[in-house]
């Protein structure tokens, strides 16, 4: 039985689920809430997103191609163009009309931060606010999207919690040495985010410098971490000299134990190293979390105390505590309580 993927809640809700590029390129299958889309480019340059089942005799369309700007069934060779629209059936004398049922269902989709948002409800809410996007200061960087078999409930926790940066991060940033976390105080970020600051100092090994632009065994980081719902987490970081590294870590959930994983960075550096260099780091630090993750079987226990947490585990039970009363699932006095115990 489906713990949350199914909740009616998430269908009004933007997830990012391929990138400008990979759609540019397709068409490309993805699996969304227990849904199986197609995503492509029509010949107006328009993301359309359907779903992946022509309506002739329900072919996935995702294994045809693009012919012109339209997409081509496998099967038969129907094509459909802008808005979904079935233009052309090779087997029909081309006077007769195409029927009535022969064009495709739609969903809503957007382009932004380089990404393709889709939205499978009629009330889309917002998408996340990055402000630096529309800094000139700032250059974006993009990632490709991944499938981790991986709960994005587990997903979003994680990336919400720093006491594992010690045991899990080994190989890049993480330390033995510094376990403790300091004293957790949630309050509200700028763009929307909800969550914490801390500084840390931070390992800096060669993969860690050519990020960092300095040259130490360690660096100190004013760091930020922070969520909006539904399973959007952003972290800053804020080296000694100035400059600002962004983070967005986006999870979309194909259904409670599958997830689709891209993250985007923001940096206001001089381009002195290349794109690909600037997020190689960061990259390592994702397979590192994805390992760990992709063990752990199941989706985190959403009903009161159903995993244990300590003072370090706030910000990801006060996400916890929000995203059950998303889903009309409770947000209980004893959740809230178990939120306030730990401080
Ligand atoms: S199933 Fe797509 S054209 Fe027949
Ligand atoms: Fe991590």
């Amino acid at each position: 039985m489906a713990v949350f993927y199914d909740n009616p809640a998430l269908l009004n809700c933007w997830f990012a689920l391929a990138t400008e590029f990979e759609v540019r390129n397709g068409p490309i299958g993805r699996t969304l809430l227990g849904r199986k889309l197609v995503l492509f480019e029509d010949s107006a340059g328009e993301v359309q997103v359907a779903d992946d089942r022509c309506p002739h005799r329900e072919a996935p369309l995702s294994t045809g191609r693009m012919e012109g700007g339209l997409l081509v069934c496998p099967y038969h060779g129907w094509s459909f163009g802008e808005g979904g629209k079935c233009v052309h059936i090779p087997s029909a004398d081309p006077s007769m009309p195409i029927p009535r049922n022969g064009h495709l269902t739609r969903y809503r989709a957007q382009v932004r931060y380089g990404l393709v948002w889709v939205c499978l409800g009629d009330d889309p809410g917002m998408l996340p606010e990055i402000s630096q996007d529309a800094d000139a200061a700032f250059r974006r960087i993009n990632n490709p999207v991944e499938h981790w078999r991986a709960s994005a409930v587990r997903m979003t926790d994680n990336f919400l919690d720093i006491a594992h940066f010690p045991w899990v991060h080994t190989g890049t940033f993480g330390s033995r040495q510094r376990t403790q976390v300091g004293r957790i105080n949630l309050e509200s970020l700028d763009d929307g985010f909800h969550g914490y600051r801390y500084d840390v100092e931070a390992e800096n090994p060669a993969g860690a410098q050519i990020v960092s632009g300095q040259h130490s065994d360690t660096v100190f980081r004013q760091m930020t971490t922070g969520f909006v719902l539904p399973f959007t987490v952003r972290s800053t970081i804020t080296y000694e000299t100035g400059l600002h590294h962004v983070i967005l870590l986006l999870s979309a959930p194909m259904d409670d134990v599958n997830s689709y994983f891209t993250f985007v960075v923001w940096r206001n550096d001089d381009f002195r190293i290349s794109a690909e260099e600037a997020i190689a780091f960061d990259r390592q630090i994702g397979a590192e979390d994805k390992v760990m993750l992709e063990q752990i079987p199941g989706v985190l226990p959403l009903e009161p105390r159903g995993v244990a947490s300590t003072q370090s585990d706030k910000a990801s039970t006060a996400w916890r505590l929000q995203f059950t009363r998303m889903l009309g699932l409770g947000g209980s006095d004893e959740r809230a309580s178990e939120a306030g115990e730990i401080g």
